[in-house]
């Protein structure tokens, strides 16, 4: 056994003997019962959040957290709906959060909290209130929502508590345009940061190429950074690039990255517009209509990839 892999095992065993703090608690008082969903306030704050306890909620087994942030003047129900991060099909023993952010929201109040913060101090909250397991908490958006996991990602502090991010449709703007948010300075870590990105190639409000006029930066661009960020070297080239439908055409593109299998990956989907790839109708293909959300809805559940892929990522260090 090499040194590292002696090392990591005994970074495995103190996660395992330090009690996440929410543990072995009786089921705290104003969270939805499990099997339900709830809208509730973050204590001391003037922040809500939709949340979700799975229905085999174990106060003696720690449990994964799933947090998905809505897109521009949406809310946590609505994001509720459209990811399916409550559907047990999906996610069938995970802890769901939506949390309410401004800013996802384009007439976002800016003298409110941060919101980075915010999700610090929700994540804080439940690790103390729930059995939550500190090596598998997740970050997911659709359009300025997802922009805003990748934000998370970039903060030290922060997305150093989220093993593995995915986005939908993100709006992605400049790093440093997102108002109260600094340059993008992700700690440095063994796991990286695994990635799964999806874009539809007829969005017209997140265009995959990025727009000038609202400062938007080319999908390519993003995944250069995030692959960069991980340890390839500057602009690489995917390692494969396949297709996963024929029509419409949905390729699935995947990086290596200093010996980090597949830690960033992309779904391009032709005729898909600004909508939560989905088999089945959802609130985007319902309510974005026919020109957005062209067919009505898709061939593949984003959903399902999200949740084969968060399977494939765990933090293998208390931070
Ligand atoms: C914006 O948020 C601040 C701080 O919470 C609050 O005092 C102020 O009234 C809000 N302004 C608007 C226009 O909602
Ligand atoms: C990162 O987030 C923490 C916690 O919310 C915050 O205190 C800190 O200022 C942020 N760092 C930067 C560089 O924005
Ligand atoms: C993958 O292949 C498609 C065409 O088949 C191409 O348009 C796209 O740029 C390639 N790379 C990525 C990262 O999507
Ligand atoms: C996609 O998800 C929906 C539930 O939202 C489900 O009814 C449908 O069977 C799923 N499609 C596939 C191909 O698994």
């Amino acid at each position: 056994m090499r040194i590292s892999s002696i090392l990591s095992l005994a970074a495995l065993v103190s996660i395992s003997s330090a009690k996440p703090s929410g543990c072995g608690k009786n089921f705290p008082e104003g969270f939805p019962t499990p099997g339900s969903s709830k809208t509730i306030d973050l204590p001391n704050s003037d922040r809500s959040y939709r949340i979700h306890i799975p229905e085999n909620y174990d106060v003696n087994r720690r449990t994964p957290v799933y947090f998905s942030f809505c897109g521009a003047s949406r809310n946590g129900k609505e994001q509720e709906g459209l990811s399916q991060f409550s559907n047990p099909e999906f996610n069938p023993d995970g802890i769901a959060v939506y949390p309410e952010i401004w800013l996802s929201n384009s007439l976002a109040n800016t003298s409110h909290p941060n919101d980075v913060d915010f999700t610090n101090d929700l994540l804080t909250h439940l690790e103390e209130k729930l059995c939550v397991d500190p090596s598998r908490i997740y970050a997911n958006g659709k359009s300025n929502g997802g922009e805003f996991a990748a934000v998370i990602a970039c903060n030290a502090t922060v997305g150093s508590r989220f093993a593995a991010f995915s986005v939908v449709s993100g709006a992605w703007h400049e790093t440093g345009d997102v108002p109260g948010v600094g340059p993008c300075e992700p700690a440095m870590r063994e796991e990286g940061y695994p990635f799964l990105i999806f874009h539809g190639t007829v969005d017209q409000t997140a265009p995959i190429d990025g727009s000038k006029e609202d400062d938007e930066v080319s999908l390519i661009d993003v995944l250069h950074k995030w692959t960069e960020r991980n340890g390839c070297e500057k602009d690489a080239k995917w390692k494969s690039n396949v297709t996963v439908f024929e029509d419409p055409l949905v390729k699935h593109a995947s990086w290596d990255c200093a010996g980090k299998k597949d830690i960033v990956q992309f779904y391009r989907e032709e005729d898909n517009g600004h909508c939560w790839p989905s088999t089945v109708p959802n609130d985007d293909y319902e309510t974005m209509g026919r020109k957005k959300c062209p067919g009505g809805h898709y061939v593949f559940n984003a959903t399902e990839y999200i949740f084969d892929f968060y399977k494939q990522h765990r933090l293998n260090q208390m931070v």
